[in-house]
């Protein structure tokens, strides 16, 4: 007879830069080398991750799940990108996946973000909220499924304000100022 039992305290906090080297060993171990040619991470280089939109999930001192929220421009309108995210290999089905979904969607919606584009399986992030993006509307920039390009309003109505090239996010180009969504 197993007379082990493990239970676990899993905590959701958001990201702060300590966590970083376990996280990029996550997506290593998750995506490998051909992460970086990806549209989506093309959308996020260069650029950080919002801290108080990307979250971890942990088991005590042991990361065991990240999700990141990092800020982009459709058609020159402030937007988010999600991904990656993901959780640990052992660690599936348990709905960890699903809670770092939904306190980085909340986090977002509660900062004031409109819209959250990202990469991926309809049938998992479609219950969060994400649909396909109608053909053709967003551009990336590198090579992608138009299957997967998926988009969540955060707001009734956002889509509709979200058409054209998605590319980094940069200050400069939409002028400090301006308000964020
Ligand atoms: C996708 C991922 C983050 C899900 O994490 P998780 O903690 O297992 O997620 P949850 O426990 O919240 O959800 C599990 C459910 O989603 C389903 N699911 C997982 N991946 C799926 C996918 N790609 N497409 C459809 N459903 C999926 C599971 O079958 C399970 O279904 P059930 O609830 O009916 O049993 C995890 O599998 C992972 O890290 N994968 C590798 C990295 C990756 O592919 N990330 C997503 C990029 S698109």
């Amino acid at each position: 007879m197993n007379d082990t039992l493990k239970l676990l305290t899993i905590i959701i906090r958001p990201e702060n830069s300590a966590d970083d080297d376990t996280i990029e060993a996550l997506a290593e171990a998750a995506f490998g080398p051909g992460r970086f040619a990806r549209a989506a991470f093309r959308l996020r280089e260069g650029v950080e991750a919002e801290d108080s939109l990307s979250f971890v999930a942990t088991d005590g001192e042991k990361i065991i799940g990240s999700v990141r929220q990092t800020k982009i421009l459709i058609g020159g309108r402030v937007a988010l990108v999600l991904g990656p995210l993901i959780t640990d290999p052992s660690l599936r089905n348990l709905g960890i996946g699903r809670e770092l979904m939904n306190r980085a969607l909340l986090e977002a919606q509660r900062e004031g973000y409109e819209y959250v584009l990202l990469v991926g399986d309809e049938p998992y992030y479609g219950k969060f909220g994400f649909e396909r993006v109608k053909p053709g509307s967003v551009t990336l920039p590198g090579p992608a499924d138009p299957m997967r390009i998926l988009g969540c309003e955060l707001v009734p109505g956002a889509a509709a304000r979200y058409s054209g090239p998605a590319t980094r996010f940069n200050e400069e180009a939409i002028g400090k100022s301006l308000p964020l969504v």
